[in-house]
């Protein structure tokens, strides 16, 4: 099979949402901290109605209709979430339920977890099936979802909730190009959910911070030495359109980014200009160790990097802006933001993608992408998400109602015997939600 990679995708996020700006006064804290100094502007979170099942029921159900997409046609679902609901069952066999009423019940295919990393897991497994004797000629479909929250303190603003869903198969205009992978796994406590009584991860932030950066080196390292062993020439920044991060917030992607440069003229890439060289020389002589500490080498980098970034990773921003980390669906949303803004422009690109997950594990991969053909080319799929739109019509909440929300999440989480206010007025029509939780943990949902 050629090209094989994604057809098509939807995006759905919480229409409830709080301005980061609302949330640093409410919080106490200095003006600009969540949105300069963690670079986000807005949050969305599930409220009451919504979960991780809801959420991947509206995308799956959402991507099928928009691209007529007959759900026999479906051989393999995986589906990525670190969020969970269930110890044992699989929110895949949640989704059962929109191909079961078809007849298909042929699907292979499981939930993959490891933090932020289980949607990328899943996305292989699809690309791998589809390359493999095993692949029964049917596509692939891959589903992200999660709602990421976090006890009250520094990390609560880097919460954020949403699904995607990517449809896997030949001829793809997101064409993988599968010989350029590279990986970096390890153990670390940097991000981890031990406590099975509560939704929220034990995380030791600043060293998540070193952890993503040390996974990003090493993958960018492999990257580029298995690209000059397969190409006979050297990789560079300026051998890619675009490079997309897993992004927890936006700081971070800023500061990933330098990193990259950091390391093209470490590595003496034949591509770094002369500033470049100049302004970072002081820094190569710099332990690993010591530079991820360096506060002079993050800036230097940074401001090297500016024009650069803007060009090859801004448009990449929109989605993880507005909506916050999404956890496996983050990198998607980051890739989305890009077919939103040039989906016109993006034929024959190549397209960098960094996905990390703590614990941890990581994986930087390549796209090329052509214009496809409807449905499944570039400016469609920018069409059915319809990011702006979705955007624009969202539900800004005070942040009392905010906390009050995540107190009553916190309460339910693992709880049984509930009723919801089965109040879906904030939710677009065609949106799954839960309406009730009985007393054996069984949930049920309906749709808008
Ligand atoms: N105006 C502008 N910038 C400000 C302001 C202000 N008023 N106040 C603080 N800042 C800046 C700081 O200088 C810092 O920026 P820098 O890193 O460029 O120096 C930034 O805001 C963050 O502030 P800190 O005090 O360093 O960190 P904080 O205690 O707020 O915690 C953290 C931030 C660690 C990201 C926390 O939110 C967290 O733990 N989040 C969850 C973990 C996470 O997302 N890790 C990422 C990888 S793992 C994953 O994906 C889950």
């Amino acid at each position: 099979p050629k090209n094989v990679g994604i057809l098509a995708m939807e995006i759905y996020f919480p229409p409830t949402c709080i301005q980061q700006e609302t949330l640093e006064a409410h919080d106490g804290v200095s003006t600009g901290k969540y949105t300069i100094g963690l670079g986000q502007d807005c949050m969305a979170f599930c409220s009451e109605v919504e979960d991780v099942i809801s959420m991947s029921l509206t995308a799956v159900t959402s991507l099928l209709e928009k691209y007529g997409i007959d759900p026999t046609q479906i051989g393999r679902l995986e589906v990525g979430s670190e969020t969970v609901i269930d110890k044992s069952k699989s929110i895949k066999t949640f989704l059962m339920q929109i191909f079961e009423e078809s007849g298909n019940t042929d699907i292979e295919g499981v939930d993959s977890t490891n933090a932020c990393y289980g949607g990328t897991a899943a996305l292989f497994n699809c690309v791998n099936w589809v390359e493999s004797s095993s692949w029964d000629g049917r596509y692939g479909l891959v589903v992200c979802t999660d709602s990421a929250v976090y006890a009250e303190g520094p990390a609560r603003p880097t919460g954020g909730a949403a699904a995607i869903a990517m449809l896997i198969g030949t001829d793809a205009p997101i064409a993988f190009e599968s010989k350029f992978r590279a990986s970096h796994m390890a153990h670390a406590y940097d991000f981890y959910k031990p406590n099975l009584a509560s939704e929220y991860p034990v995380v030791d932030g600043k060293l998540s911070q070193t952890c993503y950066l040390m996974a990003l080196d090493s993958c960018y390292k492999r990257f580029c030495h298995k690209y000059e062993k397969l190409e006979g020439k050297q990789f560079s920044i300026a051998d890619a359109d675009y490079f997309v991060f897993h992004s927890p917030y936006n700081k971070l992607v800023q500061k990933s980014f330098a990193r990259l440069v950091f390391n093209d003229v470490v590595r003496n890439a034949s591509s770094v200009d002369e500033v470049a060289k100049e302004k970072l020389a002081p820094f190569t002589s710099l332990t690993g160790d010591e530079s991820y500490q360096s506060r002079d080498l993050e800036k230097a980098s940074q401001q090297v990097a500016k024009s650069l970034y803007d060009e090859k990773v801004q448009p990449t921003t929109l989605i993880p802006k507005q909506v916050g980390n999404m956890y496996t669906a983050s990198l998607y949303a980051a890739f989305a933001s890009l077919l939103h803004n040039k989906n016109s422009s993006l034929a024959d690109q190549r397209v960098i993608m960094f996905s990390y997950g703590s614990g941890l594990s990581a994986t930087m991969f390549s796209f090329h992408l052509r214009e496809g053909q409807h449905p499944f080319s570039l400016s469609n799929i920018a069409k059915v998400m319809n990011v702006g739109e979705k955007l624009k019509s969202r539900h800004e909440l005070p942040p009392g109602k905010f906390v009050e929300i995540m107190q009553l999440m916190e309460h339910r989480y693992g709880a049984k015997d509930f009723v919801t206010s089965k109040d879906a007025t904030l939710l677009p029509p065609g949106t799954y939600y839960l309406t009730e939780c009985d007393s054996k943990y069984r949930r049920f949902y309906a749709k808008k």
